[in-house]
């Protein structure tokens, strides 16, 4: 089905999620604080908005992707959102985006958040995902158009949910790029060809570890974090040596060390029977 729907913010992911959306056919109308950025989507048949209220006035959607949450305030300050459905897929914490719901719920808009996991050049490929929280009939309208920029998955009513889930996700893989850093650094520092480390040992590894995790989510979701595989005293030994290692070698382990207080705070109330999935009653 084509839709009239209007995309505000024509950035690098602006302009991509615009383009996924005149790809699959829909009658799109853009604006952009600079003008010119409008133009490529526009010599794709895009339709150019000149003010923001206009671009909203054209479409019952409007999806809105700028730098942060207080320049999707001001650029919709002055638009008439009666009867509109905003889609804001600006990065925005979640206290942010329950903000931004009840803002456009005052002037009579239904709202969507979105956390969009993929970089621009993934747009409309099949790795990209993007979250969406906050009005469930808006969703369930608008779906299949969503489909066309990314897969679409709803995560529930609260405005901050996909806002929370996706820092959620960015904060699993920052903790992956610090273990990889330091194994890089430590790697280094016996000059053996990181390449061959990364590809052989590594990835493998990293891989069969993480088919660990859904245990993990069961155990921290049933508060039970008894443990077959290794207890957190065999873990404090294990991080001791590490620390010692790294010392020996010449390298910082500035990145992963916060974890070492953490297992050593566990053990020091008497846990030292637990797993490591223990670890997040400390958090
Ligand atoms: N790029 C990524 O890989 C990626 C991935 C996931 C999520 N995101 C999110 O997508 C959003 C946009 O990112 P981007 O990569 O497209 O950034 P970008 O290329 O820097 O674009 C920023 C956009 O915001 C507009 N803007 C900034 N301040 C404004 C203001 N005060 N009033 C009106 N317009 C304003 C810019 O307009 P001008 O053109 O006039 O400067 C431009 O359209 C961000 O929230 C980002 O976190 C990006």
């Amino acid at each position: 089905m084509s839709e009239n729907i209007s995309v505000l913010g024509l950035g690098l992911m602006g302009s991509a999620l615009a383009a996924s959306l005149i790809e699959a056919g829909h009658r799109v109308t853009v604006w952009n604080r600079s003008p010119a950025k409008a133009d490529p989507l526009v010599a794709r048949g895009a339709t150019r908005a000149a003010t923001p209220a206009e671009a909203v006035g054209a479409s019952p959607l409007v999806i809105v992707c700028l730098l942060d949450c207080p320049s999707v305030h001001e650029v919709l300050k002055e638009a008439p959102l009666e009867g509109r459905v905003i889609a804001n897929l600006t990065t925005s914490r979640p206290a942010e985006a329950r903000e931004t719901a009840a803002w456009v719920a005052e002037r009579g808009g239904d709202y969507l958040d979105g956390g969009i996991m993929a970089v621009p050049q993934m747009i409309a490929t099949p790795g990209a995902l993007i979250l969406y929280s906050g009005s469930q009939p808006a969703f369930d309208r608008y779906e299949q158009a969503f489909t066309a920029m990314a897969a679409a998955r709803y995560v529930g009513t609260d405005p901050g949910m996909a806002p929370l889930l996706d820092l959620a996700m960015l904060t699993g893989m920052y903790g992956q790029m610090a273990g990889y850093l330091e194994a890089a650094a430590l790697v280094r520092s016996a000059k053996y060809p990181l390449t061959d480390f990364t590809t052989e040992l590594l990835v493998p590894w990293l891989n069969a570890m993480a088919a660990q995790q859904p245990r993990w989510a069961e155990a921290i979701e049933a508060g039970d974090h008894r443990t077959e595989v290794s207890n957190l005293e065999v873990n404090r030994a294990g991080m001791e040596n590490l620390v010692r290692a790294f010392q020996e070698q010449g390298v910082k382990l500035d990145l992963l060390l916060p974890m070492k207080t953490v297992i050593d705070r566990r053990v020091a109330r008497g846990l030292a029977h637990e797993g490591l999935s223990g670890l997040v009653e400390e958090l």
